[in-house]
C-alpha cells in the first residue's frame, strides 16, 4: 500500500545513503521540506504506471516513492552525469528495487517509454521553443490513464516571480546547477501545446511554505 507521504524516518535512511555532506544535508532538508514531491506521490498513488522523471537531479523523487511505498518502476534522465552517478550509487545502497537511471540531453532525446512522465524545475532552463517541444516530448510518453505531472515557475508580474528568477541564479552562480534561468514558461503555453497533444490540463499553485512562484501542472490522458 502507498502512503500519503514518505515517513521521517525513511527520509533520515535515505540521506544517509548520500556519499558527501552536502547531498546528505541537501537531501535531508529537500524531502521533509518541498511540496512537490508529496503532490508527486498524490498524483500516481493507487497505480502501477511506471514513472519517467525528466530532468531527475540526484534521483529524490524516485527515493521519496519508494520511501512511502510507490513501487512501479522509475527511470530517471538527466544530462548531468555526475548527478546521474549519484543517483545510481543511491538507487543500489538503499536496497530498493525497479529503480533505473540514464544520462542524456532532454532538448534532443529522450528515453522510449509509456507511463507516468514528471518534470519538476528543469523548463526554466530552456527557450520557449525547447519548452514546447520538450512538453510535446513528454506528452508523447503519457500512456493512456498516466499524467504527466510539472512543477514550474510561470512568468507573472508578481514578488513571487522575482523570487523564484534570483533563486535560480543563486543555484548556477554556486554550482549546483550548470545552467541558468532562460524563460519561464505561462499558463496559457501550458495549456496551449498540452492540449494539443491529447491531455486533459489543471493547473494549482505549489507554493507551500516558500517563497517561491511554482504551480503544479498536471496533464491527464483520459481513457
Ligand atoms: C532544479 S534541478 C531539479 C532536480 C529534480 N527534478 C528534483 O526536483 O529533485 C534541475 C535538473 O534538471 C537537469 N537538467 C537541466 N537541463 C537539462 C536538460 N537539457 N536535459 C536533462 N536534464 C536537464 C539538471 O541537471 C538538474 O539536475
Amino acid at each position: 500500500m502507498t502512503a500519503s507521504e514518505c515517513p521521517p524516518e525513511e527520509i533520515r535512511r535515505i540521506a544517509a545513503l548520500c556519499t558527501t555532506k552536502w547531498h546528505r544535508d541537501y537531501t535531508r532538508i529537500k524531502l521533509r521540506t518541498d511540496p512537490a514531491y508529496a503532490a508527486v506521490l498524490r498524483e500516481v498513488s493507487g497505480t502501477s504506471l511506471p514513472l519517467l522523471d525528466i530532468g531527475c537531479g540526484i534521483g529524490l523523487l524516485a527515493m521519496y516513492l519508494r520511501g512511502a511505498g510507490f513501487d512501479a518502476d522509475v527511470t530517471g534522465f538527466d544530462y548531468d552525469t555526475g548527478k546521474i552517478e549519484a543517483a545510481k550509487l543511491m538507487a543500489q545502497r538503499s536496497g530498493f528495487s525497479g529503480l533505473h537511471y540514464a544520462a542524456g540531453d532532454a532538448r534532443h532525446e529522450m528515453p522510449a517509454f509509456s507511463g507516468h512522465v514528471v518534470i519538476l524545475d528543469i523548463l526554466q532552463f530552456f527557450t520557449s521553443a525547447e519548452q514546447d517541444a520538450l512538453l510535446a516530448l513528454a506528452a508523447s510518453r503519457v500512456a493512456t490513464g498516466g499524467r504527466l505531472i510539472i512543477r514550474s515557475g510561470l512568468r507573472e508580474s508578481t514578488w513571487r516571480h522575482r523570487v523564484t528568477i534570483m533563486g535560480d541564479w543563486l543555484a548556477k552562480l554556486t554550482f549546483w546547477m550548470k545552467a541558468a534561468p532562460v524563460c519561464y514558461p505561462t499558463r496559457e503555453q501550458f495549456e496551449r501545446v498540452l492540449s494539443a497533444n491529447g491531455l486533459r490540463v489543471r493547473i494549482e499553485p505549489l507554493w507551500g511554505r516558500t517563497p517561491f512562484n511554482n504551480y503544479l501542472i498536471v496533464a491527464e490522458r483520459q481513457a
